[in-house]
């Protein structure tokens, strides 16, 4: 790492999951990406002092805070970093923005579109940088999608299909975390998983118009317990509470620009332990990815000589790839910390210059917005317009 180069000094809450993504991009980052401004591990916070302690230790954070407000007063911190559960993110970021720190965020950015929109008029008051932690967007074969797309190569995009599917919590005895409170999560999987793919269509193809939902909870009641890191967890022994959020969330979507979207995000999808997937068509051709094969792209395109068509297997790890010149020689693959890493070069970037890299917490409010259509048609069994549920567009 430069010596001389601006530092960009990080205070991060939490420490399980995502902290253990988060701290490693950041260790990581200044190896691979020579931005002009690094991150350094300042601080993180937590409740425990001696969890807090040891995470801070083995992920090489230079101090600790029990109480996550005192890296808001600590004038050696410039970027928040919150990888907490989501009921405590608009809390968060909005006393982190007026502290006149930056701003990441995980996903989903809140429970609610109103709490997503004083986010964001936070954010925009206080001048500082923010951005919204989707990584998959940053898997080199999603951005080369992205690529062409934008070059025309599919021509106008007729369909989308969009998949999340896991199985983590198909056992009846998994305990009821906070991922399956409503209070703590917001939604199931829906705003869990279903966030994600919403974020890779909105990047891929545009903004959602219109959209009808169905959601279901198949397992209604489960032992108490929390979560252990990962996406493990610990029972506790005797009491039982009941689910109140989605295990499985299937919609339909129309897009501004005419596409078609189906989409289905689910923990109940036996087998598949981390399948986000999606596949486009357009008039030229289609595009499929697969997270589990993430460095592949499948490619196919309607102009390839008759009898040689079909669709091709492209491994993204060329130096012409997004990210590719970072990393290894062409066919040494990289994995799913990369796509952290990748998100964080970008947002070095955007402190260097000063602008918000997407997603943004304007990109989480628009998610937010397509969240909370889906879990209204739910109910309703109507379709809603996305923009029926802006505060800013209704009038
Ligand atoms: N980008 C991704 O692919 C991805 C993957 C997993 C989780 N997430 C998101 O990351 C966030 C965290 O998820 P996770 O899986 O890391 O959860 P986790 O349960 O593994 O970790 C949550 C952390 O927050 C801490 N915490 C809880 N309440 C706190 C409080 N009041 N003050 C300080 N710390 C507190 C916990 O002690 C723990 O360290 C969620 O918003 C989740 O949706 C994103």
């Amino acid at each position: 790492m430069g010596v001389s180069k601006k530092q960009v000094r990080v205070g991060m809450i939490g420490y399980k999951f995502m902290g253990k993504a988060h701290s490693h991009a950041y260790r990581d980052l200044p190896f691979f990406f020579d931005t002009d401004v690094v991150p350094v591990q300042q601080a993180l916070a937590g409740r425990d002092r001696e969890g807090v302690e040891q995470a801070a230790t083995q992920w090489g954070w230079a101090s600790t805070e029990t109480d996550w407000r005192r890296l808001l007063e600590r004038e050696d911190i410039d970027l928040i970093d919150i990888v907490t559960p989501n009921h405590l993110h608009a809390e968060m970021a909005i006393a982190a923005a007026e502290a006149g720190k930056h701003v990441i965020c995980e996903k989903p950015l809140a429970m609610s579109v109103d709490e997503a929109r004083r986010m964001v008029e936070a954010v925009q008051k206080a001048g500082t940088v923010h951005m919204l932690c989707h990584n998959y967007r940053f898997a080199p074969a999603v951005q080369f999608a992205k690529k062409l797309i934008e070059e025309g190569r599919l021509g106008r995009i007729y369909h989308i299909r969009g998949q999340y599917l896991q199985d983590w919590i198909m056992d009846p005895q998994f305990p009821l975390v906070w991922r399956l409170r409503k209070e703590v999560t917001g939604s199931g999987a829906l705003g869990d998983v279903g966030a994600h793919i919403l974020d890779l269509a909105r990047f891929l193809v545009g903004e959602f118009q219109e959209v009808s939902g169905m959601m279901e909870t198949f397992i209604r009641e489960r032992p108490l317990g929390e979560m252990s890191g990962g996406l493990n967890a610990r029972a506790e022994a005797g009491n039982r509470g009941e689910v109140d959020v989605d295990d499985a969330a299937v919609f339909m979507a129309r897009f501004e620009n005419g596409a078609l979207g189906v989409f289905e995000a689910t923990r109940f999808a036996g087998g598949n332990r981390n399948g986000n997937r999606f596949e486009i068509n357009g008039e030229k051709g289609s595009i499929r990815w697969d997270l589990e094969n993430m460095n592949n792209l499948e490619v196919y395109l309607e102009e390839d000589e008759p009898g040689l068509q079909g669709f091709r297997t492209i491994n993204c790890t060329e130096e012409h790839h997004p990210y590719g010149a970072a990393y290894w020689p062409s066919g040494h693959i990289i994995g799913y910390e990369h796509t952290f890493i990748n998100l964080f070069s970008e947002l070095m970037k955007g402190i260097a210059d000063g602008s918000s890299p997407a997603p943004n917490f304007e990109d989480g409010l628009r998610n937010q917005l397509v969240l909370a259509a889906v879990e209204k048609s739910s109910r309703s069994g109507q379709w809603i317009k996305v923009s029926d549920l802006n505060p800013v567009t209704r009038r």
